[in-house]
């Protein structure tokens, strides 16, 4: 096009687009370390770190080693970790009793990190996979061929009253029993907990993307088999208008902050609730989306530090006030105010 002939635009977006500085200044989404929470897994025993063979730059930690961590996530400027225990199998059992030992594993972490970084929140999941020899959230009914929703529910109460009295700052009911948010709600106040807040994993799908957390706590061996799937208690992906009905049921019942996840596949589903509420939303990146960003990028596909930023940016564009991420460590790493 010469120059004396130039196109007769009214707009030229291009112009807001020049310099590093004017784009900063329409910039419309802004991702800091302050929305970022740090999954973290944690083993018995001292063992040295245990990078999880799925998820390159995970490690099961030692509780040691998990409050390091833990003070390193503060320093850096993420506010809150969610706890998630590897049990030794041989305190498995069907019921997954182990879920209300005070003394179990993820209790012992939380009174650890609490005393060491009393102002980072800790997040437990409300859920019994790390204790059920089949990997289920729940204890199984007379037939064994689902999950007991209301026997469930009332363990499910119980296990939170425990992490709230370990010091847990939300309990974060995973396991998509109908129901058990206000349950818990209700155990947590009538134990005097009423400061303890609720994460609810709302709409929690039925995903193929958990692969990677599955091997990381060992809850995998109902994968594929007849019994192990969740099909029965977590959401079909096909469906977006039943998130919707799930979040609106749990800020009923008394939650605090609502989860959509996964969080990439689901972007649709994140800003349809965001427009729906009017409580904080949290979504999370599962373990599968962190792999396989990883995966393609130790392949030298894809820019890992580009493509890391890009896939969180887009889970807040699309309305997640609050993200869980498996790279919130190395984020806040490479922040730049
Ligand atoms: C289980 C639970 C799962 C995740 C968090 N809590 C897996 C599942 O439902 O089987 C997945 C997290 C991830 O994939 O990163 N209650």
């Amino acid at each position: 096009m010469p120059k004396d002939s130039p196109l007769e635009l009214t707009r030229r977006p291009r112009r807001l687009r020049r310099f590093a500085s004017r784009r900063a200044m329409v910039e419309e989404t802004v991702l800091r370390p302050a929305d970022l929470i740090a999954p973290l897994f944690v083993v018995d025993g001292t063992p040295a770190p245990e990078e999880i063979g799925s998820m390159p730059g995970v490690f099961r930690l030692s509780i040691p080693d998990l409050v390091k961590e833990c003070q390193e996530l503060h320093a850096l400027g993420i506010p809150a970790v969610a706890l998630f225990p590897k049990l030794d199998p041989k305190l498995k059992d069907e019921n997954g009793t182990q879920a209300l030992n005070r003394e179990t594993l993820v209790l012992r972490a939380v009174r650890a990190v609490k005393a060491a970084v009393p102002e980072l929140s800790i997040v437990t999941d409300v859920a019994l996979d790390p204790y059920t020899t089949h990997g289920h959230d729940g204890v199984l009914n007379a037939e064994k061929d689902n999950v007991d929703n209301d026997r469930t529910v009332a363990i499910l109460a119980q296990m939170a009253v425990l992490q709230a009295e370990a010091g847990v700052d939300f309990v974060a009911p995973s396991d998509m029993m109908d129901g058990r948010v206000g349950a818990i709600r209700r155990a947590l106040d009538a134990a005097g907990y009423t400061d303890t807040g609720i994460i609810a994993y709302s709409a929690k799908y039925n995903s193929a993307y958990y692969g990677p957390f599955r091997d990381a706590v060992g809850s995998a061996q109902a994968a594929g088999t007849r019994l192990l799937s969740k099909a029965t208690y977590q959401m079909n992906p096909a469906n977006r208008r039943e998130a919707i009905e799930e979040v609106l049921l749990d800020v009923a019942e008394g939650a605090d902050v609502v989860m959509v996840k996964p969080a990439g596949a689901y972007l649709d589903i994140i800003r349809e609730v965001r427009d729906a509420v009017r409580v904080p939303v949290a979504a999370y990146q599962v373990s599968g989306e962190y792999s396989q960003i990883q995966a393609a990028a130790r392949l030298g596909w894809l820019d890992l530090v580009r493509t890391r930023g890009e896939s969180l940016l887009a889970i807040k564009r699309a309305g997640a006030d609050i993200i869980l991420t498996y790279f919130a460590k190395e984020f806040a790493k490479a922040y730049k105010g």
